[in-house]
């Protein structure tokens, strides 16, 4: 019926116009995600294999200027507690992680005004030269061109920044007065222009989220065409104002997952830690469902409950060879593979 129609349309035309999404991803029942995923996994496959790309992640800094509404480091959260990595606390994650098989490292964190052009790109370039077989990928938030330029040439390559919801009211709801959307829109463009693979991204239930503005994400995601998504459920934290808000569903995130495969195939999308945390096998269930990447902690196991951007979240007692290693069988599990390599996106091929 109808909900095909628009499956047919997005997988063949790499597109819908704004009421079309609303519509499609309006229309979820439980056989549609099923041909939603179907389609996602035989698109993935023909680009990616049976390859699941790993990432190495690093939570660097605690420490944040922004008051973002749902997330833990919020700065007027007081009972957070706040560290920083020091340059040899980060070159020892990537050595470890290298060792683990790990050639991508994503350095995230708070926005830390401590962590300035000239302390960054030392650390960057020192990356750079223990291991450089290895991409870095940046996950620090809006900054300025200059910033985005001087960390790019000193050899990060790629840069995550959630655009967090395409719709500016939205926007507003999740987010203190000073931040907007326009200029978090302005700093992925200018990523991008600078030469950078982007990833944008967005919670699926956050408050106040409906089917028009996914449906605006999903046209936003259409024409920014980013090497990389992040989504995964929005999860109350305890000492936020959306403590008593509902978490984001684990079946919605899936179904997006898929659409977001049939619409862009080549897309790096990650089955994120957010969907391990809802569900104990939220992470197999996203490869499933059209997911390639993984990202786990390599944080240092001492800081780990310190990155609370929502409650509950897993791995926080871990060494990162457990999770390595967990992920792995995680991954074999369902019949896929874990790659020792960068995983860069690879080109879009022209719709079949
Ligand atoms: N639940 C789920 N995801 C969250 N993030 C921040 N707070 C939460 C939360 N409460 C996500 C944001 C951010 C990324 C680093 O983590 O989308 O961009
Ligand atoms: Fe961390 Fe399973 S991935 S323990």
């Amino acid at each position: 019926e109808r909900a095909l129609v628009l499956l047919d349309k997005l997988e063949r035309e790499r597109g819908l116009t704004f009421s079309e999404y609303a519509e499609l991803i309006d229309a979820e029942t439980e056989a549609l995600r099923k041909e939603a995923a179907k389609r996602a996994v035989r698109l993935r496959k023909q680009i990616y294999g049976d390859q699941v790309f790993t990432r190495g992640l690093i939570e660097f800094t605690s420490y944040c200027k922004n008051d973002c509404h749902y997330c833990g480091l919020q700065r007027s959260n007081a009972e957070a507690e706040r560290y920083r990595l020091s340059e040899e606390d980060i070159l020892l994650c990537c050595k470890e992680g290298y060792r683990l098989g790990f050639r991508t490292f994503v350095l995230q964190g708070g926005e830390d005004p401590y962590f300035n052009d000239d302390r960054l790109v030392r650390i960057v370039r020192a990356i750079k030269a223990q291991h450089p077989d290895c991409a870095i990928t940046l996950s620090i938030g809006e900054r300025t061109h200059e910033s985005y330029q001087r960390l790019f040439d000193a050899g990060a390559e790629r840069y995550l920044l959630r655009h967090e919801t395409a719709d500016e009211a939205h926007y507003r709801k999740l987010h203190p007065a000073e931040l907007s959307l326009r200029h978090r829109l302005d700093c992925l463009e200018d990523l991008k222009r600078i030469g950078y693979q982007v990833g944008c991204g967005f919670m699926v239930g956050s408050p106040g989220q409906t089917v028009e503005t996914l449906a605006e994400d999903f046209h936003f995601i259409q024409e920014f065409k980013p090497a990389m998504c992040g989504i995964g459920p929005f999860i109350p934290q305890h000492a936020t104002v959306f403590r008593d808000e509902k978490q984001g569903d684990l079946h919605q995130t899936l179904f997006l997952l898929s659409l977001l495969r049939i619409l862009q195939p080549n897309l790096l999308l990650p089955a994120t830690t957010a969907l391990g945390t809802i569900h104990p096998l939220g992470r197999e269930m996203g490869i499933q469902a059209g997911a390639n990447v993984v990202m786990p902690n390599l944080s240092p196991v001492e800081v780990r409950k310190k990155y609370l951007l929502y409650d509950n979240k897993i791995c926080t007692g871990d060494e990162s060879a457990a999770c390595r290693s967990c992920l792995n069988r995680r991954m074999e599990s369902i019949g896929y593979r874990l790659t020792e390599t960068r995983g860069d996106v690879k080109p879009l091929p022209s719709p079949s």
